[in-house]
């Protein structure tokens, strides 16, 4: 087994999603990682195609995680290519790397802030992320330091999520356990998250105040599997209480209501149950972008 990397200092920007990734958030996805990989299957197949990675280019994963997409894009790149999946979760960093010893692949791992890591200019031929792209402080600096790391020519395979409300893998749970939790803030459009993204014309102006030309943005939809197996209900319902929105709303809730967003959240994955699995629907952008 690999030892951990050293948690990242969180201080100036970016410091909260430093705290958030290395505390039970990441030590969630680090766990639950074969099942996430599961549901989120589709949209590596959507970074894989936008890529189309050529043998011997260079790439880096930008918000890796535990590394499933960085693994494709080093297959995809051949022995000649190199892949680096950088992300500044510990927990997740080193699921990855145990994941790579365990595969035998030569994907590079880095604990690292993508968004100001020292990188050298010009080193890598493509950027590309399934969901590690959403969580900049300060997001038109962090694309201009990340264009700063192609080599010319160089481009993006993003894929981020549209809005919360086309996205019922996350709107539906969410929307059944609200009777129950505390009043909501109204989420601050283009704030870091899941959702910092749902606008495409935002992103777009993102990335060209970053520098990027040709861009192109375009939706892509996929079903989400969230429970499947024995019991789909029960680990569809255990997924969205423990990873997404609602788990992120139901911090800190007394004990009390947990009780009763179960039964609420269960009874709208119940009505979903079809074929033996949990599926709902996911809503992305797929972004495209040259240095
Ligand atoms: C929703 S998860 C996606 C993980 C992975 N790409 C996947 O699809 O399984 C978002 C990831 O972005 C990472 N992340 C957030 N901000 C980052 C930053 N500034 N630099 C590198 N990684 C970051 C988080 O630690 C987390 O692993």
């Amino acid at each position: 087994m690999s030892s951990p990397d050293r948690k990242l200092e969180a201080r100036g920007s970016n410091a909260d999603q430093i705290e958030y990734w290395n505390g039970d958030a990441g030590e969630k996805w680090a766990r639950h990682q074969d099942r996430l990989d599961a549901m989120l299957a589709p949209f590596s197949g959507a970074v894989l195609s936008l890529a189309s990675v050529k043998p011997g280019e260079r790439i880096m994963d930008i918000g890796c995680g535990c590394g499933a997409t960085t693994f494709d894009l080093t297959a995809a790149a051949g022995p000649s290519g190199r892949a680096l999946g950088a992300d500044i979760s510990a927990p997740m960093i080193a699921r990855a790397k145990e994941r790579a010893a365990a595969l035998g692949s030569s994907a590079e791992f880095l604990l690292a802030d993508a968004a100001s890591h020292d990188f050298a200019p010009g080193s890598f031929d493509i950027l590309a992320s399934r969901f590690g792209i959403m969580f900049f402080e300060k997001p038109v600096a962090a694309f201009t330091h990340l264009r700063g790391t192609l080599a010319p020519g160089g481009r993006t395979a993003f894929v981020c999520w549209r809005a919360f409300r086309d996205n019922a893998w996350a709107a539906l749970p969410l929307m059944a356990a609200m009777p129950h939790l505390p009043p909501q803030e109204p989420p601050v459009p283009g704030a870091p998250g899941p959702f910092a993204f749902d606008e495409a014309v935002r992103f777009r102006g993102v990335l060209t105040e970053a520098g990027f030309g040709s861009i192109e943005i375009e939706p892509f939809d996929a079903e989400l599997t969230l429970g499947a197996g024995a019991e789909p209900v029960e680990t569809a319902l255990h997924q969205s209480l423990e990873i997404g929105p609602l788990s992120r709303a139901m911090k800190e809730l007394p004990e009390a209501s947990r009780g009763a967003i179960s039964d609420a959240v269960r009874k709208v994955l119940e009505a979903n149950l079809k074929d033996g699995a949990v599926r709902l629907p996911g809503a992305v952008w797929l972004v495209s972008a040259k240095a």
